[in-house]
């Protein structure tokens, strides 16, 4: 799971997804990154951590890091939140393998439109619970893959 600064959307994609892989007991490895290593080492945001807590997951130990070229041998599939970020993380693949292990996330449940969960940071409390609901949609569809194929 990718986003920008790793603190707000790619680490709930990654609790959401854990959550999800181990209460199936499906031998998954679930992780995250930050494009930009600006958060390197960093907690997620606070308002992320409540929003999650309040649907009863708790992501406070996740901590960011950046994501780096390495991660195309260790992962099938890479979720990228935006484009900005699918541009960078593309930018970083070394062939046609790589990057066709690149999706932005949402469309896995709205196929074929483009379309980019919020960045939450600058806004209010509403953008964390969209992003909440958005990516338990889309961590839904990845469960639903891995186990009906
Ligand atoms: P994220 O949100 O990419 O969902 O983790 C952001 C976090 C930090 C910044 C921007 C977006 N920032 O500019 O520091």
């Amino acid at each position: 799971m990718v986003c920008l600064g790793n603190i707000c959307r790619s680490p709930l994609a990654d609790g959401l997804l854990r959550d999800k892989v181990q209460k199936l007991n499906l031998p998954v490895i679930v992780d995250s990154a930050g494009t930009s290593g600006l958060h390197a080492g960093d907690k997620p945001d606070h308002r992320m951590i409540k929003t999650a807590s309040q649907f009863g997951l708790d992501i406070s130990d996740l901590r960011s890091r950046k994501f780096t070229e390495q991660d195309f041998d260790i992962f099938d599939s890479i979720f990228v939140m935006d484009k900005d970020n699918l541009h960078n993380v593309s930018k970083l693949a070394r062939n046609n393998v790589d990057l066709q292990k690149v999706t932005l996330i949402l469309d896995l449940i709205e196929p074929g439109k483009n379309l980019e969960v919020p960045d939450p940071y600058y806004g209010g409390d509403e953008g964390f619970k969209e992003v909440y609901s958005l990516l338990d949609r889309a961590t839904d569809q990845i469960i639903h893959t891995l186990t009906h194929k």
